[in-house]
């Protein structure tokens, strides 16, 4: 069974849709990336799953219609979204991020061990720990978002544009510590990102969005190969 499956999901934020009947299913411990230009449909998409836009047609994740449950039943189901801007407590240390990311869970000494496997993902906020996550640069708050996501413990983590903004060699630094977390964790993503030769480095799996609708899905592999993919998102 798949771990997420969303059969024919439409949304809107009001009058008229934005995304026109999409379905994709996703493995439990999979990962797919969510390709597409500006205004496809892919922070909507993640907007469906965790419940913040209104929705119609079905979204099971583990087997179960969470449609219309609004973003903090998903979250306590086990859905992190790591928005699109990232998301972090700008008044809050580095520190009181991740305990707050940790807010849900009853298991202190496992979260203590999480935070350190979070700091030894991200060395750089072992440095920044008593910062203000308004002081981190851009990256820094990026990695933050990602740990502070993964203190929750999700079962399926929702990486919104993780690149955005960010130096090229940050957003590789990041990406490259996303793609550790999958191999050491095996926990599921979707991944939606413009920079697709990042997204391919963690995916397995690929849908492509224009306009609200799934144009092309397949292997990484696959998409890769084809002309029409290598064009429009990896440089010819
Ligand atoms: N809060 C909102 N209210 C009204 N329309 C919105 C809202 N957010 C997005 N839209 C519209 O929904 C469509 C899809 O937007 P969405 O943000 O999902 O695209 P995207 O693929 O994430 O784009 P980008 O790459 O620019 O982040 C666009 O036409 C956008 O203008
Ligand atoms: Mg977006």
């Amino acid at each position: 069974m798949s771990l997420l499956e969303l059969q024919d999901v439409t949304a809107s934020y009001g009058q008229g849709s934005v995304l026109h009947g999409i379905s994709l299913s996703l493995a439990e411990h999979g990962a797919t990336g969510i390709l597409g230009a500006n205004g496809a449909g892919k922070t909507t998409t993640l907007r469906a799953i965790s419940g913040t836009v209104r929705t119609t047609g079905r979204i099971l994740f583990d087997g179960r219609d969470i449609s219309g449950l609004g973003p903090d039943r998903t979250a306590r189901l086990g859905i992190a979204h790591v928005p699109e801007g990232r998301g972090t407590l700008p008044q809050l240390s580095v520190r009181e991020n991740l305990l707050v990311g940790a807010y849900q869970r009853r298991d202190r000494k496992q979260i203590a061990t999480d935070v350190d496997y979070c700091l030894d993902l991200f060395p750089q906020l072992q440095q920044r720990i008593a910062s203000h996550a308004a002081a981190l640069s851009g990256g820094e708050q990026q990695m933050l978002a990602v740990a502070r996501a993964f203190m929750a413990k999700p079962r399926l983590m929702l990486l919104d544009e993780a690149s955005l903004g960010l130096a090229p060699s940050t957003a590789r630094h990041v990406y490259e510590a996303v793609r550790r977390l999958r191999r050491e964790t095996g926990l599921s993503m979707l991944v939606v990102e413009q920079n697709a030769v990042l997204a391919f480095s963690v995916v397995e799996h690929v849908t492509v969005l224009e306009t609200g609708r799934v144009t092309v899905e397949g292997r990484t592999d696959e998409l890769m190969g084809m002309d029409s993919v290598r064009r429009a998102y990896l440089g010819g």
